[in-house]
């Protein structure tokens, strides 16, 4: 039986809602309204939907559930407490990987979160007023291939975040969540309301709802996946490393449930508030990174009040990337802290002074000011965004569900959902063969899938 590790030096959030807020602040982020609506009119839409919630909560849910198991039980950062469950075996392995997948993450991440700020300003200055689809466009367009205000927003949001996670968890980032979580969600349902009333919404819904099987690519069943991972938080430590956070007499089943809920329903309304607009103003579904940054500012050109929404909705954005990104920070200052030994302080500065250069270099690869550096012809940027997302994320996933389901096993399981016997578990049966056989083989089949290997 694998021990319990007691690690009484250690913060532990203060209370229930607490846990969700933070878990749920790092599920809900760009990966709900930015990357979740760029990629699935990449992919098709509809039929993209349907498989991204299959993986949700089929394959996502059961190892959100195993994350926290790994981080409560072990109390450690992620490779700390890996590695405690599982003494002299190389499952430490897992650790690293999920280190250098929130290194190759936060790069892009804050190039992103730095755009939103960047659209504070211009909302704020209504540089949106009276403008053509085209210029918004084009508006974006020369923002981005820009050096210095990109670099400069990345650079200040990586700042954020290094602050917060510098000043610790509880006292920052848990209060604020709670109040602009909410606000969020409130924002993106007006938000909602004005697309379906445009002209043409219909055809915006159709591509959300209607599942057009035929347009489903087997690397569309992949991104589906590296999605589902990503907006989960999953695969990288994150939430093994809030689990370990986590006091005893949390439920962590019901938790993972809330989060899971919380972040999906979160995706399907941004996906309702953009498609219609994306259509209404022939806007390419497929545009990219760039589709919410050149749509949403038409939509608040046609709303009363647009000028406000415009400025609380990239503010809003902008937040719900600090609570994301202060949770993939966390997973390497918690590495450098407990395992490396390295003072907090330290340690977070250490950690985001290099992350952020690395994330310069994304920046810069956008505007192709890296000399057209490109591999498998993608920018350094669309190449961590898809790495990450669609190569480590299910990889870490598919260790950690054998991990969960193999080496810790049954009993292991059954006294952290149950915390020891104060709760019953009906569903124990199924979610061990979940992690033992259904997790593991669909992520191995979408991998070899995609590389083309079945045909
Ligand atoms: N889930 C976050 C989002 O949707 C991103 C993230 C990925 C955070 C991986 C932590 C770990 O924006």
């Amino acid at each position: 039986m694998t021990p319990i590790k007691k690690n009484l030096k250690r913060d532990i959030f203060s209370s229930k809602f607490g846990v969700i807020a933070a878990a749920a602040g790092s599920a809900v982020g760009l990966g709900n309204i930015w990357k979740f609506s760029y990629v699935l009119g990449e992919s098709g839409g509809g039929a993209f939907l349907v498989i991204y919630l299959l993986f949700v909560f089929g394959i996502g849910l059961p190892l959100m559930i195993s994350e926290f198991i790994i981080g409560r039980r072990g109390r450690k950062d992620v490779f700390g407490s890996v590695k405690a469950l599982s003494p002299h075996t190389p499952w430490f392995l897992l650790g690293y990987m999920g280190i250098a997948a929130a290194f190759l993450i936060l790069a892009f991440y804050s190039v992103v979160a730095g755009w939103s700020i960047e659209y504070i300003v211009k909302a704020a200055t209504d540089s949106f007023a009276d403008k053509s689809p085209e210029q918004i466009k084009e508006m974006f367009s020369s923002f981005k291939s820009g050096v210095f205000w990109p670099i400069a927003w990345q650079l200040f949001f990586m700042g954020l975040t290094a602050f917060v996670v510098y000043s610790g968890i509880k006292n920052g980032i848990e209060k604020y969540a709670k109040i602009l979580m909410p606000l969020l969600v409130v924002l993106i349902i007006i938000l909602d309301i004005r697309a379906i009333t445009l002209p043409d919404a219909h055809k915006g819904l159709e591509f959300l709802f209607q599942p057009d099987f035929s347009k489903l690519t087997a690397n569309g069943i992949l991104r589906a996946l590296g999605q589902a991972f990503f907006s989960l938080s999953l695969g990288m430590g994150a939430l093994v490393t809030y689990g370990s956070y986590i006091d005893r007499n949390n439920n962590l089943t019901t938790t993972a449930i809330e989060v899971t809920i919380t972040d999906t329903v979160i995706a399907v309304l941004a996906g309702i508030a953009i498609f219609p607009a994306v259509f209404a103003f022939g806007i390419e579904p497929s545009a990219g990174p760039e589709l919410i940054y050149i749509t949403f500012p038409n939509v608040f050109q046609l709303m009363p009040g647009g000028h406000l929404f415009s400025i609380l909705f990239f503010v809003l954005l902008a937040v719900a990337a600090l609570t994301s990104s202060i949770s993939v920070l966390e997973v390497v200052v918690a590495y450098f802290v407990e395992e490396l030994n390295i003072k907090r302080h330290q340690a977070t500065i250490l950690a985001s002074v290099l992350i952020a250069v690395f994330g310069i270099f994304c920046s810069l690869s956008i505007g192709n000011n890296l000399g057209g550096f490109h591999i498998f012809g993608l920018n350094l940027f669309d190449l961590l965004a898809r790495i990450s997302s669609d190569l480590l994320l299910p990889l870490g996933g598919l260790l950690v569900a054998l991990f969960v389901g193999w080496y810790l096993g049954k009993n292991t399981i059954r006294e952290e959902l149950s915390n020891f016997g104060v709760y019953k578990l009906k569903f124990l049966k199924s979610l061990v063969f979940i992690l033992k056989f259904i997790a593991p083989l669909a992520i191995a089949a979408v991998f070899l899938e995609s590389i083309g290997l079945f045909n």
